[in-house]
């Protein structure tokens, strides 16, 4: 595994002039430094610190209520899990849709406070000129249209979208109409996130830069899944277009119910697991890593 880090250009070269992608983009969120970790020396190019946050470590309904001050703080964590990957911080509903301004000072501090290396936001069109605000004071913008979950009132839930005609938001053609739009604002590469198969490949084809699939089929340049879903941790059900790597979940009820019932039955602490008046060896509590900032 190369263990130069990934960088927000270096992503954007993988696609060539003509199109072709020299690898595929691998992205996967985190939310906490022991699940970046783990996905870094699994060698994944991208963390993203997602607002899917407010679902998935949070419990509420969709991603509205989730805060820029919640985001920094994850995003720190995580950013101190990664030695590879490429973090990158999402700007969450609200701290970004007033003005450019609001825009360029939240991923400020995503940067600043979080230590992320590019931010996310959602939105085509209307969002271009603030794209074009961030990058320009040099930080990297990775753009997300199609299905954009703060956009869960306008489409009536989490719907998909590109399925009819039309120049309206979450229509075909608006839909090509904004990833243009986000190219030419200066995003290193676009999530494309529950549009049809046929519309993805079409928007990956005509775009220089980089698109990273999640519900939109395998012709596009990359693929991002939330980890948890991957690893099978959650218990709602999961969409269609979600494989489950493990189960987790299962695998975790079962050890916490085999702990239990070893507290119960005093089969658990045993003498190894317990400290005596004398000891050879020098023991360490081993709770605590190296210190980190
Ligand atoms: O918040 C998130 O996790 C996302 C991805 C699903 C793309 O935006």
């Amino acid at each position: 595994m190369d263990a130069e880090k990934v960088t927000a250009p270096g992503l954007a070269q993988r696609k060539s002039a003509h199109g072709e992608m020299a690898e595929r983009i691998v992205m996967v969120t985190a939310y906490d430094a022991t699940f970046s970790r783990l996905a870094d020396e699994a060698g994944v190019d991208v963390l993203l610190v997602g607002d899917s946050m407010g679902m998935v470590v949070q419990g509420v309904a969709n991603t509205l209520p989730v805060t820029l001050d919640e985001t920094v703080y994850h995003t720190r964590l995580v950013s101190r899990g990664a030695e590879r990957a490429l973090v990158v911080g999402d700007l969450p509903f609200g701290s970004y849709q007033v003005s450019p301004e609001q825009g360029v000072a939240s991923s400020i501090r995503l940067v600043k406070e979080g230590r992320a290396a590019a931010v996310k936001l959602e939105g085509g069109v209307p969002m271009a000129e603030t794209i074009e605000a961030i990058t320009r004071i040099d930080i990297p913008v990775m753009a997300h249209i199609g299905l954009t979950p703060q956009s869960f009132h306008r489409m009536g839930g989490h719907r998909v979208q590109g399925r009819s005609a039309g120049s309206q938001p979450g229509g075909r053609e608006r839909l090509i109409a904004d990833a243009k739009a986000v190219e030419a604002a200066g995003a290193f590469s676009v999530v494309l996130e529950g549009i049809p198969r046929s519309l993805a490949a079409e928007i990956t084809s005509n775009l220089s830069i980089p698109t990273i699939g999640i519900g939109a089929g395998p012709e596009c340049d990359g693929q991002v899944l939330v980890l948890h879903d991957l690893l099978g941790l959650e218990d709602r059900i999961t969409p269609t277009f979600v494989r489950r790597y493990a189960d987790l979940r299962h695998d975790a009820i079962a050890a916490v119910a085999a702990y239990a019932d070893d507290v119960r039955t005093g089969a658990f602490p045993g003498p190894d697991e317990s400290y005596h008046l004398s000891s050879d060896v020098a023991e360490t509590l081993g709770l605590y890593g190296s210190a980190a900032d």
